[in-house]
């Protein structure tokens, strides 16, 4: 009989996990304990924009017309207990509030409502990104706690999917790896993944310190990339080169690669600050603390970047304070194809600008709801042509195909001044320079 799965908390992972467990043919139950969130996805509508997923899950939801039935939604957890073969934990891991660490609280909580169901065998299987050692500890408490006992077992299969692409990295990722500590827990997810395995994706299987390091050093690894691009575009700025073609033709190189060494304001979001800073607070519990000591400087030269975007939108207007001068910021997302602005380099410079006394406008194709609610005393308008009008300057900080289209002519005619910053390295420097704008962007020779 086909496995039956089920996922713990309908976040980004959640939400596209499950559509993407009941799009790979089993049957699914989502849980969570927001219950906003499933009255939501029980209509087939998803709690965040992430190209494809709703289309993915309204093609599943039980209940919505000629979908499969697949896919359900609880908020009972001895109904979860009693259903699924195999449990996805899916909750969040935010950074705890006023310290370096991961909060565990949400994963702790969840398995902690799911053991006392557990009364037959069973595999669960974490998914959040989780401090290295969380997997021992929480295979202990299932096994003292289940009535299942040592049946109930834990795996660790961490999650590689980006916003934006999320769909696609979840039925296709590049890799799969799952930490176990028994044949059954493997067979068990080699058949749960029995379809991306054969297209293709690699089966990567580890211990559980391994597992949990796979997903922390993959993203201390991207955010190095950024960073040191972004160190290198500094030096760009004393000397006088171009940052942009410095990355390409490093990135010719194929050991280096072109992939994530876009200069600009750097790296934000929900996981790679998070994960970095959790990773450097692990590594000091265990003493391991001197290895990770770099990321300290990764960390900084990130933050540094919206601070040197701040003072080049000064020099721009004049050196002087923010005070009366107009600024018209394109994006809010901390990345294309989202409407999250979870610690997003783009709404910080915009807010630190606004907070210095200019006055800010923002426009963002989808982050303009988020981004209200977070900062709501921004000044924000319905489209990129009505942030521009009237700007002393205006700055590019989420590249956003939409941007990339604009029609720097029109945009020139309702602009008061033609100046514009590039703090993605996105734009058509020539096509804005053509159409009379004097074009700055980071680590890159002035207009
Ligand atoms: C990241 C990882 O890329 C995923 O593999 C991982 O699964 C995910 O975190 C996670 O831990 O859940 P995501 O947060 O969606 O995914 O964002 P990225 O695509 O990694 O971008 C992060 C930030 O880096 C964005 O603010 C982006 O603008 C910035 N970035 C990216 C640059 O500044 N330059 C680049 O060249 C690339």
């Amino acid at each position: 009989m086909a496995l039956k799965i089920t996922v713990i908390g309908t976040g980004y992972l959640g939400a596209t996990h499950a559509a993407a467990m009941a799009e790979l043919g089993f049957e699914v139950l989502g849980l969570d304990v927001v219950p906003e969130k499933i009255d939501k996805l029980r209509r087939g509508e998803v709690p965040m924009y992430e190209p494809g997923l709703e289309e993915l899950l309204r093609r599943h939801v039980a209940g919505i017309e000629g979908s499969t039935g697949r896919l359900r939604f609880t908020m009972d957890w001895a109904e979860l207990g009693e259903f699924g073969d195999v449990h996805f934990v899916c909750v969040n891991t935010p950074q705890r509030h006023g310290e370096y660490a991961c909060d565990m609280s949400y994963v702790d909580s969840a398995i902690a409502s799911l053991a006392p169901h557990l009364k037959g065998p069973a595999l669960v299987v974490g998914k959040s990104t989780v401090p290295v050692g969380s997997a021992d500890r929480l295979a202990a408490y299932l096994a003292e706690h289940a009535p299942a006992g040592a049946d109930a077992e834990l795996a660790w299969n961490p999650e590689f999917l980006r916003e934006g692409f999320a769909v696609q990295d979840t039925l296709r990722p590049d890799r799969i790896v799952v930490g176990v500590r028994s044949e059954r827990s493997e067979k068990l997810l080699r058949e749960v993944y029995a379809t991306p395995v054969e297209e293709g994706s690699p089966f990567v299987v580890t211990d559980f310190p391994t597992a949990e390091l796979v997903k922390t050093s993959a993203n201390s690894f991207l955010a190095t990339k950024i960073s040191f691009i972004n160190a290198m575009a500094e030096l760009c700025e004393a000397t006088g080169g171009d940052v942009t073609k410095l990355a390409e033709a490093i990135g010719y190189d194929d050991r280096i690669g072109r992939k994530f060494l876009r200069a600009g304001i750097g790296f934000g979001g929900g996981c790679l600050p998070k994960d970095i800073r959790a990773f450097m607070a692990r590594a000091g519990e265990l003493g391991a603390d001197q290895a990770l000591t770099f990321l300290r400087e990764i960390d900084s030269i990130n933050m540094r970047q919206r601070g040197r975007m701040v003072e080049l939108t000064r020099q721009e207007l004049g050196g002087g304070p923010f005070l009366g001068k107009r600024v018209a910021v394109l994006g809010a997302t901390f990345k294309p194809d989202s409407d999250d602005v979870r610690d997003s380099p783009a709404l910080n410079v915009a807010g630190q600008i606004h907070l210095q006394g200019g006055q800010v406008t923002v426009y963002d194709p989808k982050g303009m709801d988020n981004a209200r609610s977070i900062f709501p005393t921004l000044g924000y308008a319905d489209s990129a042509l009505e942030a521009v009008r009237g700007a002393h300057v205006v700055l590019h900080l989420t590249e956003w195909r939409e941007f990339r289209e604009l029609d720097p002519a029109e945009l020139g005619e309702v602009a008061a001044e033609r100046v514009v910053l590039d703090g993605r390295n996105a734009l058509d420097a020539e096509a804005w320079r053509r159409a009379g704008w004097r074009f700055r962007a980071m680590g890159r020779p002035g207009a």
